[in-house]
């Protein structure tokens, strides 16, 4: 079965171009896999607050001498972890920002990537002591920027923040393939962007098809 985690973390409303087509993606795949069961996690809406010392200080002590603040503490995260443990597929809705992920993002990245939880640390490692927990996940990016030309050869590759930041923190989450889909030209709102959002429109239910029988491969018979 699949589940889908579907986040969007716009601060925009129903104005919100990467809302719109996360939500495409995800009605998409509810009509083709009925049986999908759907994990809403509004962040635009309802940022997780910033880390602060006492959440790192309650990480790094061990579950069975936290104290009742300290638990209350990481309940948010707890539940974020939960949330991502059960999904096989991650849907983002993720507006560029600052050539970048939108804070909220990048506050629910902190959140999740939780030593214990989603990533064991070993030394024994070398240089490279990270592991992720979790495995098998397959990521979903919507996407919308206002200028143009962030793609693979595109004039603003080297300023696309947005993409490669997420795909690298979710490697943390057990996401072993990940694809995009993005809006163009939101601040031109010329036949460029037309063209962008149509092209969207029309990716979506393609990719789709592709992950359908992937991610669940009962969906597709
Ligand atoms: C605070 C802020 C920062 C932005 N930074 C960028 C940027 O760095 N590059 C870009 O192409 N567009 C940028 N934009 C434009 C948004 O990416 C664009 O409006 C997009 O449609 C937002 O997604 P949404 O419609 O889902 O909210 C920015 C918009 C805002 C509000």
């Amino acid at each position: 079965m699949t589940t889908i985690l579907h986040i969007d973390a716009s601060p925009r409303g129903d104005r919100s171009l990467s809302r719109r087509l996360s939500a495409a993606f995800v009605e998409d795949w509810k009509a083709k896999d009925p049986s999908a069961v759907v994990i809403t996690r509004d962040i635009g809406r309802s940022p997780p607050p910033i880390i602060t010392e006492e959440w790192i200080a309650a990480v790094f002590t061990p579950a069975e001498t936290r104290t009742p603040a300290q638990q209350r503490e990481l309940k948010l995260s707890d539940t974020l972890i939960d949330e991502v443990g059960r999904s096989n597929l991650i849907v983002i809705g993720a507006p560029m920002h600052n050539y970048g992920m939108p804070a909220a993002l990048k506050s629910w990245f902190d959140k999740v990537i939780r030593i214990g939880k989603t990533f064991t640390f070993d030394l024994q490692r070398g240089d490279y002591p990270l592991e992720p927990i979790m495995s098998g996940k397959t990521l979903v990016i919507l996407s919308a920027r206002g200028e143009f030309g962030f793609g693979v050869g595109g004039v603003r590759e080297h300023m696309n923040h947005l993409e490669t930041h997420i795909v690298t923190c979710a490697s943390y989450l057990g996401v072993e393939e990940s694809h995009v889909v993005a809006i163009d030209y939101q601040e031109f709102g010329d036949e460029r962007h037309e063209k962008s959002v149509r092209e969207a429109y029309e990716a979506v239910p393609r990719l789709v098809d592709q992950l359908i029988g992937q991610v669940c491969p009962i969906a597709a018979e």
